[in-house]
């Protein structure tokens, strides 16, 4: 035994090439776990399994849409032949979309909005849980934002819809799965200086938001990759169903 917290531990992130998925594939893995990297982008993907590995860490890379069930499938399956079996998943793959008013936000982009940012929380979820339901452990964590507790500053009503409907999924999934030892939280991160943000604020944007927050800085990738480490910990093995804000104190008044 190493001491580290997830020695002999399967996680599966989504949305891992880069941002905080790659800030939690890291951290999970420098911890013990043998990660895999999901995204749609492959490139992306395989740096951070290179990087990991440099680190001594294991990790596989699977290319994979979540709002695809039989793209997902097959990564469980993939997942299991290569590490036995999945006893962590991140849903952490989103979306932000683009940022207009709601009469403006087209039909096909909602649609594709709920395609990724809920129905792909939903397909991971069902893939694993059979798999854990039959060990009687599990750590799911659902990033959701606090564009789902409030509104977003970011992105478009469809986005917060999104991602308040993320905070019901992780409380009725957290009820279902309880009895089997499987602890469902979601995280509600606020603004984090990721890709995602960089490419749509201008610096006057982030400037402003980084003065409203009253910690006057956004988060940090690794701020958010911490609370997930310890949510898929035995630490927090008696919290379940729960939303953890990490937002600098922007208490969403
Ligand atoms: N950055 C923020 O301020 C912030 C705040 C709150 C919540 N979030 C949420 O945190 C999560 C990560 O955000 P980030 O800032 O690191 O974003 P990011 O855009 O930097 O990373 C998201 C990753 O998800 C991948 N992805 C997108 N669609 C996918 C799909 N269909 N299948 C698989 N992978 C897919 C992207 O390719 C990308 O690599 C997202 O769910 C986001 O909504 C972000």
């Amino acid at each position: 035994m190493t001491g580290k917290r997830f020695e002999g531990k399967t996680a599966i992130v989504t949305g891992a090439a880069r941002g905080m998925g790659r800030a939690i594939a890291q951290t999970l893995a420098r911890e013990g776990a043998a990660v895999v990297v999901n995204d749609v982008k492959r490139e992306g993907a395989e740096q951070v399994v290179r990087e990991i590995e440099a680190a001594g860490g294991q990790a596989m890379a699977y290319i994979a849409d979540i709002s695809r069930d039989n793209e997902v499938h097959a990564m469980v399956q993939a997942t299991v032949a290569r590490f036995g079996t999945v006893d962590i998943l991140v849903n952490n793959a989103g979306i932000l979309g683009n940022t207009r008013p709601l009469e403006e936000i087209p039909g096909d982009e909602w649609d594709q909005m709920m395609a990724i940012n809920v129905k792909g929380v939903f397909n991971c979820t069902k893939a694993v849980l059979p798999l854990m339901k039959a060990r009687r452990s599990g750590k799911i964590v659902n990033v959701s934002s606090s564009a789902g507790r409030s509104t977003s500053t970011f992105g478009g009503a469809h986005y917060t819809t999104s991602k308040a409907a993320i905070l019901g999924l992780t409380r009725h999934t957290a009820r279902e799965a309880a009895p089997y030892n499987i602890n469902v939280n979601a995280t509600a991160p606020g603004s984090m200086d990721t890709e995602m943000v960089r490419e749509r604020a201008t610096p006057e944007h982030i400037r402003s938001e980084e003065q409203s927050i009253p910690l006057r800085r956004l988060g940090t990738a690794q701020d958010e990759a911490n609370l997930v480490a310890f949510l898929c910990s035995d630490e927090s093995s008696y919290i379940a169903g729960a939303t953890i804000d990490i937002n600098g104190a922007d208490l969403l008044l």
